[in-house]
């Protein structure tokens, strides 16, 4: 492999070995930083996620008058309390999506107006999935035409409300119930298929008290939440390049150390199982409610999958590398009712079938999903990041099997969620 600034040059390997112990998960990271801003007294978070997402988080919470220093190895948090200050410029949300939504939900309870902006890719994505229910609250927000960002949010008293989310999305279901510790009475968020509970766990493990009642979760407005000390489990979703990259060679072998063995996020584990990847668990711990284990994984011949339904609502993020593989499987992989795909970072349904198609597979594109056939031979292109992190990773791993060469343009996205992916990569690949 050779870099440079934002291309990477994959070569094939015969093999993937070795064991690695991921930064911390994206998703809990963002949520941990939020509360430990508004809760009271330190909070200390070793394994922070080092993707270039939840730093944008640390530093709108930053401007917001929040105190954090990186202290060895891990963030410090001085919580403010409830209370943030006005900031003096528009927040930067950078890529991140995860910032801007959860951000808002306890921006719409201040007593300040504000700006939330972000980059080219997240100026594109939709927000009227908060906004919505956060007008309903009583926050004022204002957005670009078909509530694209920026956002300007005017902070104001807010009341509880009980609201079903129309698409899956933990972001939205952790928006409003931050957004709840601001209300009046209670915030119930229901939810028709249920995502990812890491707000919920959170939230708990800062002192609130969140019920739950089947899909539906409610809290009480006007907690207090304490500063916590906590170790953040290894991010599962750069974890899944990996384990996708050992599948692709029999007999490889690779051991996560604490790694997030959250059920929510681990049907990734189960799907690969089914698909003839040995996991075992060898140890488990659980941290603030969140499980962390050392799980081992051993590649094998691979079959094929059909992902659809609540799985793809739980594999979301890991869609892309699945579909990157898919032709090295016997049967292939088909995608459905993963319409989300195309509002993420960027479109994955259209980017995951040009790299595809660059490499020489057949594939088919549907509106919610991809249809790839199994038993395909791929050879090296050069393939586009599309600026996302995850396609820019998933087609690293897909190089690896494929004859000859590879080159990935704009590869420098994988800091979004995942600096040290490459070199990681390399030092575990065999040739
Ligand atoms: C996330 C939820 C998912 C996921 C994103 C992180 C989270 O997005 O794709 O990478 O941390 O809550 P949605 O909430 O839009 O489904």
């Amino acid at each position: 492999m050779s870099f440079s600034s934002s291309t990477v040059v994959i070569r094939p390997a015969r093999g993937i070995a070795g064991s690695v112990r991921l930064p911390g998960d994206k998703s809990i990271s963002h949520r941990y930083a939020i509360l430990g801003a508004i809760a009271e007294g330190k909070t200390r978070l070793a394994n922070f996620s080092t993707g270039a997402d939840c730093a944008s988080t640390l530093g709108c919470l930053r401007s917001l008058g929040v105190q954090w220093e990186q202290r060895d190895g891990a963030i410090v948090i001085d919580g403010r309390g409830p209370a943030f200050s006005a900031p003096h410029q528009a927040l930067d949300c950078g890529n991140s999506g995860s910032t801007m939504r959860m951000m808002s939900g306890v921006l719409a309870g201040q007593s300040f107006s504000c700006e939330l902006m972000g980059d080219e890719s997240l100026s594109r994505r939709p927000m009227a999935r908060i906004i919505t229910p956060l007008e309903e609250m009583g926050a004022k927000i204002s957005s670009e035409a078909g509530g694209k960002p920026p956002l300007h949010i005017t902070g104001s008293a807010l009341r509880g409300i009980s609201y079903e989310t129309p698409v899956p999305s933990a972001q939205v279901k952790t928006s409003l119930l931050f957004a709840g510790l601001y209300a009046e009475g209670r915030t119930r968020v229901t939810e028709a298929i249920r995502t990812r509970d890491h707000g919920e766990i959170a939230l708990r493990a800062f002192g609130a008290h969140v019920e739950q009642q089947g899909k539906t979760l409610a809290i009480a407005g006007g907690q207090k939440l304490n500063g916590i000390e906590a170790v953040i489990p290894g991010d599962i979703s750069s974890a899944a390049f990996f384990l996708c990259a050992a599948g692709l060679f029999p007999g490889s072998k690779i051991v996560f150390d604490s790694l997030l063995m959250n059920p929510t996020r681990a049907r990734l584990l189960d799907v690969l199982m089914q698909m003839g990847i040995k996991i075992s668990v060898i140890e488990m711990e659980e941290n603030h409610g969140e499980l962390a284990g050392t799980i081992q994984a051993i590649g094998g011949v691979l079959t094929g999958a059909t992902i659809s339904g609540t799985d793809s609502a739980a594999l979301i993020d890991e869609i892309p590398v699945l579909a990157a593989i898919a032709p090295y499987t016997s049967t292939g992989i088909e995608i459905r009712d993963a319409r989300e795909l195309r509002v993420k970072e960027s479109d994955r349904i259209a980017a995951v079938a040009t790299n595809l198609r660059k490499m020489g597979a057949e594939v088919e594109e549907q509106e919610d999903g991809l249809k790839i056939p199994g038993g395909q031979k791929l050879h090296g292109a050069e393939l586009d990041s599309f600026g996302d992190h995850r396609i820019a990773m998933a087609f690293a791993v897909a190089a690896l099997r494929a004859d000859g060469e590879t080159q990935i343009n704009n590869a420098d996205a994988a800091v979004i969620s995942y600096p040290a992916f490459f070199e990681t990569l390399e030092g575990l690949v065999q040739r």
